[in-house]
């Protein structure tokens, strides 16, 4: 971290919750979230769809931010089961994660469409979280930093800004698994995102937009996670179920 970049929290509910837990875990994070006077760090939710609107609600005012998980690349149309960046902002969503692992792996998404699923976000109005990571066997072969940089230059659309952008960082075989890169793996990655973006977005850009990291992030490792220099917040999966969790990791940036 020590830079002027804020900061973000970002939690991906992922596929889970009934109406009454993602109310509770919303309520309680707002709680906090409003004691809090000054806080140092940004943070956002990502619930299922059908709790982005409930959630939303349970949010208000707190200044916690909503997002939502994947958008289509259309603003509408006949596209059965999808839902539009368009909506997602509509229904008060500032943020949508696009590209995530489990997303290419279960629908079969390129760099391409993360690419154009960004695009219609930020034409949306809203962040685009891009995720890229590469798979253990791509790690074991040495092939990182070449995995990063073609699915950062291929899903990075042009002309993105440090204020419609986030980069997610997230090891396919850290998520959900207990297992994380070390410290030096997680900074030099996130070193050479930033050096990308640079050639990507100009320096301005690269310097301004947000890195996260996720993978296995819990209270007990985001301390030391977030404070890397090039590390500027977290996006949690299994630990953002938990209030008491994600606060703690929220309160490793303070
Ligand atoms: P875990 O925090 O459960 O490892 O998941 C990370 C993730 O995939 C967030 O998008």
């Amino acid at each position: 971290m020590p830079n002027d970049r804020r900061p973000l929290i970002a939690g991906n509910w992922k596929m889970n919750g009934q109406k009454s837990d993602g109310l509770s875990l919303a309520e309680a994070l707002a709680q906090r979230m409003k004691a809090e006077s000054d806080p140092v760090f940004d943070m956002v939710v990502c619930p299922p769809f059908t709790l982005v609107a409930d959630v939303g609600n349970a949010i208000a005012d707190s200044g916690i931010g909503l997002g939502g998980q994947d958008c289509h690349t259309a603003e509408n149309g006949a596209h059965t089961g999808d839902i539009s960046a368009t909506m997602l902002s509509d229904i008060g969503c500032g943020f949508v994660i696009v590209g995530h692992s489990e997303r290419r792996t279960d629908h079969g998404e390129t760099d391409l469409g993360v690419k154009a699923k960004a695009a219609a976000a930020q034409a949306a109005g809203l962040c685009a979280i891009i995720c890229i990571g590469e798979t253990e066997a791509e790690r074991d072969a040495g092939q990182t930093f070449d995995v990063v940089k073609t699915q950062l230059s291929g899903s990075v659309p042009d002309g993105s800004t440090a204020a419609n952008t986030v980069i997610a960082y997230e090891p396919v075989w850290a998520i959900g698994t207990g297992r994380t890169p070390s410290l030096e793996e997680v900074q030099e990655v996130h070193a050479l995102i930033r050096e990308e973006l640079t050639k990507a977005v100009g320096e301005s850009h690269a310097n301004g937009t947000r890195v996260l990291y996720g993978g296995s992030m819990k209270p007990e490792n985001a301390r030391e996670l977030i404070a890397l220099e090039d590390v500027d917040g977290g996006l949690i999966g299994g630990a953002s179920l938990k209030a008491e969790d994600f606060w703690a990791i929220a309160q490793s940036c303070v």
